[in-house]
């Protein structure tokens, strides 16, 4: 057995560069070394755990926990966490970073305008928007699915689910892209502070004014938990709001984009979702799982110490579920790198697992069958911009997803 003693390599998880080499370096993790320890840029030091079967035990493990309160000092949560105290409490307190019983509080206070069945009732609007969306470059012949459609569509359904200005779309992405951008990289954090601080300023005027005029929205509905007291604190109202516009902003679209971008890639496996369209679904399955918007899970702690293939993950030591691995492991996954409209038994980790499943998972399902569908039909000659320089991925630490997407039909 290795203990934890040893200095851990620093890993550069977020660059471009990684990101096209990461599936092979995860192969090589998942036979060589599949619990492994490496040094984020803030100095933490964590697991990577990139075997399907780790990766999915450890979503489901009480043992690791979200909330590291109580197993870090202040002093270490103060280095890791790089926010200062004010922003950290009032956009940190979602039920993404939460244990029972706070979790499901939390998660409770939405979960209804999340089911199935709540978002069917949007297909018509998302149909809407899609077409819109399409209507305004129908004619150029020419367009970057990033920004002229993959980005729109989903931020103008949760910013109308919210109760949110559409208007203010771009003034999110930049705050938003800034703080992913910026996850555990202390020096970049420090540059977006003045970014996070606008977008708070800006949920507290959204606060203020629903406070006073209460909507058919989402907002209002939260604000109205928050005033019957005991259900919501109000750093907590901030959180949620927050983490809804968040990833509202940074996942479907690369659902959207990626699978675009899949489907270009291996023209095969595009005409055949042409000519059977009723393929949708399990296309939009193995997107997920070829290239998932979330690379990786979000930080969990140990909160005991456990033993995983000889590994000693101590009390108090982080650990990172590398979805985007798990969905590549030759063990749970034939041909794990192929890619396959039509494969079946596709039980992929990309929306999570555990109390932590995606609570967007139906609407970014919808959102993106609808958007495929949509562009598939409307530009059925499809190609990627044949004067664009090499496309790049995103430089984001738990995010995959392409910087542009030049395409001409
Ligand atoms: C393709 C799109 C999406 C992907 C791949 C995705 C992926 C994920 C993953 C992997 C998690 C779990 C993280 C972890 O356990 O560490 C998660 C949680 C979550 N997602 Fe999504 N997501 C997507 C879209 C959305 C959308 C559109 C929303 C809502 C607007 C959303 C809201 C949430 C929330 C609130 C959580 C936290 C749930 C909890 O802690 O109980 N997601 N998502």
């Amino acid at each position: 057995m290795s203990n934890s003693n040893h200095a851990a390599p620093q890993l550069d998880l977020f660059s471009s560069e990684f990101k096209d080499k990461a599936y092979s370096f995860y192969a090589r993790l998942r036979e060589q070394e599949p619990v492994y320890r490496f040094t984020l840029p803030n100095g933490q030091v964590a697991w990577l755990l990139t075997r399907y079967e780790d990766a999915q035990a450890a979503l489901k493990d009480n043992r690791f926990i979200k909330n590291p309160h109580t197993l870090l000092s202040q002093e270490q949560m103060n280095k890791m966490m790089v926010l200062p105290m004010l922003e950290r409490d009032l956009l940190t307190n979602s039920m993404l970073n939460s244990d029972p019983p706070d979790h499901a509080r939390l998660r409770s206070l939405v979960q209804k305008a999340f089911t199935p069945k709540m978002i069917e009732e949007l297909r018509g609007r998302i149909q809407e928007i899609a077409d819109t969306l399409l209507d305004k470059v129908q004619d150029k012949g020419k367009m970057n699915i990033i920004n002229e459609f993959a980005f729109p569509l989903p931020i103008i359904v949760i910013c109308e689910m919210l109760g949110i200005s559409t208007e203010d779309r771009d003034q999110f992405r930049e705050w938003s892209d800034a703080i992913i951008e910026a996850s555990n990289l202390p020096e970049k954090m420090r540059e977006a502070l003045p970014k996070i601080q606008s977008f708070i300023k800006y949920m507290g005027h959204l606060i203020e004014e629903r406070r006073k005029n209460p909507a058919e929205d989402l907002v209002s509905a939260l604000i109205q938990a928050e005033t019957e007291g005991e259900k919501l604190a109000e750093n907590e109202l901030y959180s949620m709001i927050f983490l809804l516009i968040v990833a509202g902003h940074e996942t479907t679209v690369n659902l959207i984009g990626n699978g675009v971008f899949a489907l270009l890639q291996h023209p095969d496996q595009l005409e055949k979702l042409k000519s059977n369209p009723e393929l949708i679904s399990s296309a939009i399955e193995e997107i997920l799982r070829f290239y998932g918007p979330v690379e990786l899970a979000t930080s969990r702690w140990a909160n005991e110490d456990v033993l995983l293939h000889e590994k000693l993950i101590r009390k108090g030591d982080m650990i990172v579920a590398a979805l985007a691995s798990a969905n590549r492991d030759e063990t749970q996954f034939e041909k794990p790198d192929l890619f396959d409209v039509t494969r079946k038994n596709n039980r992929h980790l990309a929306f999570g697992l555990g109390i932590h499943y995606c609570l967007g998972a139906p609407l970014a399902r919808l959102e993106s069958q609808i958007a495929l569908l949509t562009l598939l039909r409307r530009m059925p000659n499809l190609h990627l911009n044949p004067e664009t320089a090499p496309l790049k991925w995103r430089p984001t630490y738990l995010m995959r997803g392409l910087i542009e997407l030049p395409v001409v039909f």
